[in-house]
């Protein structure tokens, strides 16, 4: 139908007759002569129609926005100084010869020409205009380039694409399952994976050696902007290897990937940083590594003080006093203190004591702060030598249970640092490792794993399985990119004994690991290498590399933060004989809360 795309005519073509297609993305009628804009994939291009040319003439002055047009005609330089150097077609123009609608477009619900600030729920609903737009055609050939690197590299270094079962049993990844009904099995359903993990287990003990897979998981859970009910993992496991290996191979390619496709240079090797020193530091187990900003802990400086505030956690075992200094924080006003003071309690904490630091050098007096009558001069002076505060500087401070502490500092920094432009340019990447094995719940009054239930301790930490499972560190990484957890993964338990072992801690009991995970205690049992991988969320991938907000971005039909499809309205009902095949009768709708917007 077409001879070139759109974007692809230029100067080289000057003189030939080109035929294109497309989509009609903007008409400017000048004094007779009617000029078009012609989008396709690969960008636009001017068309002129002449009005001595009748037949193709009359057709032009009918066109609407988004009409679909065949367009046969003449390449031609454009007049001196008529030139758009934005576009890659920009230094000619198509004299039509023949225009050809070939498919008519009803006015569309938002204009695709300049940067409208559209509601993303009509953009959602409308998506297939919407991906019309040349941004998101760049973000989605950026992802299929993305993914295609990653084959490459996957494939090169000898890992078998294999695809594992979308029905299929429960795999405990931390989130609820979506479960399909079966019609064969009445009363039994099928879970969608939350990710492949005991499959590509199995291929290991199944002698693949080395597989890869792009793979949907499913997870139903409370969305933020970079998490979605189904993403895209790039699952990664691998035999008869250890940390280093892995890690070390999985390092090269995401260089690789950062230099093939943006031209940038990531470190090598990637820094490393433990799981406890992530969070004394920086309170997150993520750091965003661009912000210098830095948690100090001052516990051991608040023990005697009067201040209950703060002597209170400073002398419980599982609480923290802890400071953040903000440098040049103190032109901060009172209202934007308030305001950071609400934003920690979101995350539990009580309040937001600080201190100014108006001028160092005059002692107590250079300082301004509601705390200051708790603390004895001394304490302040110690507290000031420990962060290290300058002249101009604040430091908040947070006292509580480690948690709220940790989670409440840790979201702080990274608000501060974004509104006081102290985030710098670039890509930081690390490894977290070391991550304990359990997280005590209070809430059930029981162990969970940090990780999956799979994830193997450290052999040296074996026997603190029987004795002290809090001091239990694991074999587990997480791959952390500007702030955001781009991967995880770890050396796999490949002893059944050791596998119950932890489930018992865990609190599944026999009874239960069998019929839950029976099929893999059981191939354990029959030859299992020892293993390990790790698995990368490949939208998140796709949201940094592009600098998008949120991953809806990177996603060609994405659903909204109630976990719906504005386009196809899924989820929706079904009829009553479907539910009749199933065995399924509905009780009352429930009422459930829209889960809060990020
Ligand atoms: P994990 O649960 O850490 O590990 O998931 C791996 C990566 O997947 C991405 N991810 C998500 N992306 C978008 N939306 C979500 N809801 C979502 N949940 C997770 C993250 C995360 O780092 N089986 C293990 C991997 C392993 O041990 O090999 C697993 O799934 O980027
Ligand atoms: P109060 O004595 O409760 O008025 O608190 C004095 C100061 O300490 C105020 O600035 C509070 O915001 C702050 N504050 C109270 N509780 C905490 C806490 N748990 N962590 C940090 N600061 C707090």
């Amino acid at each position: 139908m077409r001879s070139h795309y759109c974007g692809d005519v230029n100067e080289t073509l000057d003189g030939q007759t080109v035929t294109v297609a497309g989509w009609m993305h903007r008409r400017r009628d000048h004094g007779g002569v009617i000029f078009i804009d012609l989008r396709d994939r690969e960008g636009l291009v001017q068309i002129v129609c002449n009005p001595e040319d009748e037949a193709s003439f009359a057709i032009a002055e009918r066109v609407r926005s988004e009409y679909v047009l065949e367009i046969e005609g003449t390449v031609r330089l454009r007049p001196s100084g008529s030139d758009n150097s934005d576009l890659k077609s920009g230094k000619i123009e198509i004299v039509a010869k023949r225009v050809e609608i070939l498919n008519s477009a009803e006015t569309p619900p938002f204009p695709l020409t300049e940067k409208a600030d559209v509601n993303e729920d009509v953009r959602l609903r409308h998506r297939y205009i919407d991906l019309r737009r040349p941004e998101m055609q760049t973000k989605l050939r950026f992802r299929a380039k993305l993914t295609r690197y990653l084959r490459n590299f996957l494939d090169d270094n000898g890992f078998l694409d294999i695809e594992t079962p979308i029905l299929t049993k429960a795999t405990p990844e931390g989130a609820r399952d979506y479960l399909v009904p079966s019609r064969t099995h009445q009363g039994d359903f099928f879970a969608l994976p939350q990710s492949p993990q005991l499959f590509k287990q199995l291929l290991m003990v199944a002698g693949m050696d080395r597989y890869y897979q792009i793979v949907r998981c499913f997870r139903d859970e409370d969305l933020r902007a970079d998490r979605q009910p189904e993403f895209t993992q790039v699952d990664i496991e691998t035999s008869f290897v250890e940390e280093e290996d892995l890690m070390g191979m999985m390092e090269e390619m995401i260089r690789g990937l950062f230099a093939n496709t943006l031209e940038q240079d990531l470190p090598n090797p990637f820094p490393r940083m433990s799981y406890a020193d992530a969070m004394t530091r920086y309170g997150s187990d993520k750091p965003d590594l661009r912000i210098d900003l830095e948690l100090v802990e001052i516990s051991d400086l608040m023990k005697d003080v009067d201040f209950k505030v703060f002597s209170g956690p400073a002398n419980d075992d599982k609480g923290r006093v802890a400071a953040l200094r903000v440098p040049g924080g103190s032109s901060l006003s009172r209202k934007a203190i308030d305001e950071y003071t609400k934003y920690v309690s979101i995350y539990g904490a009580k309040g937001l004591a600080y201190i100014k630091v108006n001028d160092l050098a005059a002692g107590s007096e250079g300082l301004q702060s509601p705390i200051l009558k708790f603390l004895p001069d001394d304490v302040v002076a110690d507290i000031m030598k420990r962060v290290e505060a300058q002249t101009g500087d604040l430091v908040f401070f947070g006292a509580d249970s480690v948690n709220i502490v940790n989670e409440a500092l840790g979201a702080l920094r990274i608000k501060v640092a974004h509104d006081l432009g102290l985030v710098k340019e670039g890509w930081q990447p690390l490894w977290v490792v070391d991550f304990p094995m359990f997280d005590w719940d209070e809430k059930s009054n029981r162990w969970t794993a940090l990780h999956h239930p799979f994830t193997a301790p450290r052999e040296e930490d074996l026997g603190l399985l029987d004795t002290d499972p809090a001091k239990c560190l694991s074999r587990a990484y997480d791959m952390v990119l500007n702030g955001t957890e781009l991967g995880g993964g770890s050396m796999r338990i490949h002893n059944a004994d050791v596998q119950n072992k932890v489930f018992t801690l865990l609190g599944i009991s026999q009874e239960e690991a069998d019929d839950k995970f029976g099929f893999l205690l059981e191939a354990l049992r029959f030859g299992c290498p020892p293993h390990g991988g790790l698995a990368f969320g490949l939208d998140r991938l796709a949201m940094l590399m592009t600098g998008s907000s949120s991953i809806r971005e990177v996603m060609a039909f994405p659903k909204t933060q109630s976990a719906s499809c504005l386009l196809t309205d899924a989820p929706s009902a079904v009829s009553e004989p479907q539910l009749k095949e199933l065995n399924i009768r509905l009780r009352k709708a429930a009422v459930i809360a829209e889960p809060t917007a990020e």
